[in-house]
């Protein structure tokens, strides 16, 4: 009996101290100022929140493609990035983020990245940019696979093995990685290299130097460029990853059909 008055005198206690309209977890501080996406402001936390995940901390050493690149800032406009930003790109794993399109930034925010980026890595982009390839409204010359073959065990094989089948570096034909790479990827990686990961770029520079694989070969032509991403772009595939490893899955933890 005494036990039953202690519980109630307690709850009618606490009640008492918290006040009736409190329950765990409400919060106790507006949306707005915890976190809310469109209250993040400023270059850094818009980038740090949205965009670091794939492209780097620094713009750089990220799963996709390094945006703190001179050269590729200098052969993109702000209308692009803008666009990129906003509509994501179809079908790759780049997200759609402007507020239209389901995603979390507002308009002036997608600015807000567009200038930060402009003014943190556009740097000093090398003499050549002006000629460079183009890799914005690029679809203009006719492709030639067969040719692109040559293309690529003349340019690319040194570092990506004869015939794209990979060596020191990976294999671009790889059909599970083109069904993650659209041709637009493909084409600025040919033009701008990625400087962060160690692949040249159209002249055979990386990082302002001329790399060895390169000696003695001249720039890319914007033919050339066309025609070696037509060879890599023919070994898309319906089904990609397969053939399956024979005996099926066995890694750990995979749970088959049976
Ligand atoms: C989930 C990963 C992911 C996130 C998050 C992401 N990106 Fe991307 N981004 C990618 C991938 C992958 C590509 C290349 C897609 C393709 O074309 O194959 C890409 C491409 C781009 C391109 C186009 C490159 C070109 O070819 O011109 C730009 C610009 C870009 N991202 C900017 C951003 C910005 C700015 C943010 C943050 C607001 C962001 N991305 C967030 C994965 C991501
Ligand atoms: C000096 C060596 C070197 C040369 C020459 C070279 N690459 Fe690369 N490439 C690399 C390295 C290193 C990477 C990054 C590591 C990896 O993907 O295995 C890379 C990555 C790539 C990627 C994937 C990029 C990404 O973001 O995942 C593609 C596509 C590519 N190279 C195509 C080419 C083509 C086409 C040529 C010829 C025109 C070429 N490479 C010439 C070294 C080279």
């Amino acid at each position: 009996m005494i036990r039953y008055a202690i519980g109630t005198i307690l709850i009618i206690g606490i009640t008492a101290l918290v006040g009736c309209d409190w329950m765990p977890g409400r919060p106790t501080v507006p949306q707005d100022d915890r976190g809310n996406p469109s209250s993040v402001h400023g270059f850094a936390p818009l980038w740090s929140v949205n965009c670091q995940g794939c492209h780097g901390e620094t713009g750089m050493w990220g799963p996709a493609r390094p945006l703190n690149d001179p050269l590729y800032q200098s052969l993109v406009t702000d209308e692009w990035l803008n666009k990129t930003i906003a509509n994501g790109i179809p079908g790759t794993l780049m997200p759609p983020h402007s507020v239209d399109n389901g995603g979390w930034i507002t308009d002036s925010q997608i600015e807000e990245l567009v200038s930060g980026m402009r003014t943190a890595w556009r740097g000093t982009p090398p003499p050549y940019a002006a000629s460079s390839p183009a890799i914005i409204n690029w679809k203009k010359l006719k492709a030639n696979a067969t040719a692109g073959r040559t293309v690529f065990n003349t340019y690319c094989s040194p570092c990506h093995g004869e015939n794209g089948v990979g060596a020191m570096a990976g294999s671009p034909i790889d059909s599970a990685f083109l069904a993650l790479a659209s041709d637009q990827m493909l084409r600025a990686t040919i033009v701008c290299g990625r400087p962060d990961v160690g692949m040249p770029d159209w002249q055979g520079n990386l990082n302002g130097k001329p790399v060895p694989e390169r000696a003695g070969l001249a720039p890319l032509s914007d033919q050339q460029v066309t025609d070696v991403l037509a060879w890599i772009t023919s070994h898309r595939v319906t089904y990609p990853g397969q053939p399956y490893p024979a005996g099926g899955n066995t890694s750990p933890g995979f749970r088959g059909d049976d």
